[in-house]
C-alpha cells in the first residue's frame, strides 16, 4: 500500500526560511516541513557574520537601501530592497522573540558588527556563530508546536501540479524506506537552499544542490540571475578542513589580506580595500593567486588584541587552532570557494512563484533584493522577511478548495540500479568543470565547453533516471545538472560584465542592463 499524507501546507527545507514560515503560520493549518538530512546540516546552521538590519539610531533605511543597491552592482530591485531593508528590524525583534540570543554590547544593546559593502554597524551576530544560534532556537520552536510534523531523512523529487495548474503537493522519497510518497497539501514552499554544490570547492554544506530550482523550473516556473553565483573570498585553505568560512566580519573588524610576502594587496583593487563588495575581493585573489601561482593568500588578525579576537570569533579560533594555527600569532590560509546562489526562482513580495499556491522563500528563491552581488548578511534578512510574507499570503488564500488527493507515485517500469559509479563519476566531473569553466573569470568558449558537457551529462542521467529506482544520490545529481545549464545558459545570455559575472570577452560593464530571465519552454532569453 503507497504512503500518502494530506497537509494544509507542505514546506521543503528547514533552514532559517522553512522555520521561519513554519512557525508564522497559523496554528490550526496542518504543516509539514521535511528536510532531506538533520536541520542543522543546513547553509543557516553555518552562518557566521550575522543578520543586516538597521537597528542602530545612527543607521537609516536609506543608507542600508543605498549600501544595496551598490554591492548589488544596478542591478537589484529598489522596491524589493527597501521593502527587505524596512522590514529588517521586525524580523530581528521577531528572533529576539523566538529567544535567539544575539550578542550584547557593553551597555545590553545588541552588538553590531561590520561587513564588506556597509557603510555602517549594522550586522546583529551571535559571536561567529550566528546561524547555530538562530537554528537551535528556532528548531526548539517547531518542534514545541503540536501542528507541524518534522520529517527528516526526506528528499522532494518533484512538485505535483493539478489540472487547474495548482501545485497540490510533492512526491518525496523517504531515504530510510526508500519508498517514494505522496504528500497532498493545498500550499507547498520550496525552502532548500542554494546550489554552490555546483562547484568542486564550496563552504556550503552537502544539502545545497540547488533542489527546489531545479523542481520550481520543471514544474514550469521561470529562474533569473542564475549566471551570479557568489565566491566567499576566504575560506580556510586546509585539506582536513573542509568548507570552513572565515567570517568576513573579521575584515569588518580589522583583518587583512596579505601575500606570501607581506604585501597588504587589496589597497590595489579598490578604495575599500578588504571592505569592498564580495565579487571585488574575490576576483582580486583570485587575480594574485593565478599572477603568482599561489594555493592560497593569508588572511591576518595578528595585530588585534588576543582577548579581542577570542572573544569576538571563538568558533574560528577553536577551529584553526585545531589545524595548528594560532589565529592571534598566524596568518590564516584562504581561498575564495563558492558561497551564494544569487539567482533562483522568480517571486514575488510575497514569495509566490508563476504557479498558484507554490511559494519559495530563501536562497532557492530570486527576489530582486541581491542583484549582481549579494553583500554581506543580507541573506539571513531576505530569509526572514519573505516566510512571514508568504505566511501572510498563504492565509489570505486559504479560502481556495483543497486539491484532490493526487495518485501515487509509479514505479512499476523501472528496475534496480546497477552501476551506481556512474552516477558518482558524473558528480565529480560535473563540479569539476564548473569550477574550471564557469567560476570567478570565465570566457564565452569555456562556458560553451561547459555546456556541452553539460548536455552530456544530462542525457545520460535522464537515462538513469527514466530507467532505475530513485536514490537520493541521482536525485540531487539530476538537479545539479539542471541547476549548472541554468547557469551557464544565463552567463552565455550577460554579454557584459557586472558583480559577480565577469568574462574576459566582455570586460565592460554596459551603461543599463536587466534581469537574465529564463522561462522553461524557450530558450535563454536575457530580458
Ligand atoms: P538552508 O539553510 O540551506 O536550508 C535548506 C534546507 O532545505 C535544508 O534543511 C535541506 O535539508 C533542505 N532541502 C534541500 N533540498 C531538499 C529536498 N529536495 N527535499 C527536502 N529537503 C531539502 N548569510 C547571511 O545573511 N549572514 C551570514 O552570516 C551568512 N553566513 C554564511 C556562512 C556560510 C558558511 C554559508 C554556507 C552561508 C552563509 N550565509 C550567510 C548564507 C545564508 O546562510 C544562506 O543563504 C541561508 O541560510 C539560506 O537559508 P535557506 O533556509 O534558504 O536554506
Ligand atoms: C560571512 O560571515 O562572511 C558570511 C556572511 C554572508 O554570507 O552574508
Amino acid at each position: 500500500m503507497a504512503t500518502s499524507f494530506s497537509y494544509d501546507v507542505l514546506i521543503i527545507g528547514g533552514g532559517a526560511a522553512g522555520l521561519t514560515l513554519a512557525l508564522n503560520l497559523d496554528a490550526s493549518l496542518r504543516i509539514a516541513m521535511i528536510s532531506k538530512a538533520a536541520l542543522t546540516e543546513a547553509s543557516t546552521y553555518y552562518a557566521q557574520g550575522g543578520v543586516a538590519a538597521v537597528v542602530d539610531a545612527s543607521d537609516s533605511v536609506d543608507s542600508h537601501v543605498s549600501d544595496t543597491l551598490v554591492a548589488g552592482a544596478d542591478l537589484c530591485h529598489e522596491d524589493v530592497v527597501t521593502h527587505t531593508v524596512a522590514h529588517g528590524p521586525e524580523a530581528i525583534d521577531w528572533l529576539l522573540a523566538q529567544g535567539v540570543q544575539f550578542t550584547l554590547d557593553d551597555s545590553d544593546h545588541l552588538h553590531l558588527t561590520r561587513e564588506g559593502g556597509h557603510s555602517h554597524r549594522r550586522i546583529i551576530h551571535a559571536a561567529d556563530t550566528t546561524g547555530q544560534a538562530i537554528s537551535k532556537t528556532l528548531i526548539e520552536r517547531v518542534l514545541a508546536c503540536a501542528h507541524i510534523d518534522l520529517l527528516e531523512s526526506r528528499i522532494a523529487v518533484d512538485v505535483i501540479i493539478d489540472d487547474h495548474a495548482r501545485a497540490a503537493g510533492a512526491y518525496v522519497l523517504n531515504k530510510d524506506s526508500g519508498e517514494v510518497e505522496t504528500f497532498n497539501a493545498r500550499f507547498v514552499a520550496l525552502a532548500t537552499g542554494g546550489a554552490s554544490k555546483a562547484y568542486q570547492y564550496t563552504c556550503n554544506p552537502d544539502v545545497a544542490t540547488g533542489d527546489g530550482i531545479a523542481m520550481a523550473w520543471r514544474a514550469g516556473c521561470r529562474v533569473a540571475n542564475m549566471e551570479f553565483n557568489q565566491f566567499h573570498p576566504t575560506s580556510l585553505y586546509h585539506p582536513s578542513a573542509k568548507n570552513f568560512l572565515i567570517t568576513e566580519a573579521m575584515r569588518g573588524e580589522g583583518a587583512v589580506l596579505r601575500l606570501p610576502d607581506g604585501e597588504r594587496f587589496m589597497p590595489r583593487f579598490d578604495a575599500r580595500a578588504e571592505l569592498a563588495p564580495r565579487d571585488i575581493v574575490a576576483r582580486a585573489i583570485d587575480f594574485e593567486m593565478k599572477r603568482l601561482g599561489l594555493r592560497h593568500v593569508w588572511l591576518d588578525i595578528t595585530h588585534k588584541d588576543p582577548a579581542f579576537i577570542t572573544s569576538h570569533f571563538p568558533n574560528i579560533y577553536n577551529t584553526c587552532l585545531a589545524q595548528g594555527i594560532d589565529i592571534t600569532k598566524d596568518w590564516i590560509p584562504v581561498v575564495p570557494t563558492a558561497h551564494f546562489t544569487c539567482g533562483g526562482v522568480m517571486v514575488d513580495l510575497h514569495s509566490e512563484t508563476d504557479i498558484a499556491h507554490l511559494f519559495a522563500i530563501g536562497e532557492t528563491s530570486f527576489t530582486g533584493l541581491h542583484g549582481a552581488n549579494r553583500m554581506a548578511s543580507n541573506s539571513l534578512l531576505e530569509c526572514f522577511v519573505f516566510a512571514m510574507s508568504a505566511a501572510k499570503r498563504i492565509h489570505a488564500l486559504l479560502d481556495t478548495p483543497a486539491p484532490p488527493a493526487s495518485p501515487p507515485w509509479d514505479a512499476s517500469q523501472v528496475g534496480n540500479p546497477d552501476e551506481d559509479v556512474v552516477i558518482l563519476h558524473n558528480w565529480d566531473e560535473l563540479r569539476r568543470f564548473m569550477w574550471d569553466f564557469v567560476g570567478i573569470v570565465r570566457t564565452t568558449k569555456r562556458l560553451e565547453r561547459a555546456l556541452h558537457r553539460v548536455e552530456l551529462l544530462q542525457a545520460e542521467i535522464n537515462e538513469y533516471y527514466s530507467n532505475y529506482h530513485v536514490s537520493s544520490n541521482l536525485l540531487e545529481l539530476r538537479n545539479l545538472v539542471l541547476v549548472s545549464e541554468l547557469i551557464i545558459r544565463s552567463a552565455l545570455a550577460r554579454r557584459e560584465s557586472r558583480g559577480l559575472h565577469y568574462t574576459l570577452d566582455y570586460p565592460e560593464r554596459l551603461a543599463s542592463a536587466d534581469d537574465t530571465i529564463l522561462q522553461p519552454d524557450d530558450a535563454a532569453t536575457a530580458h
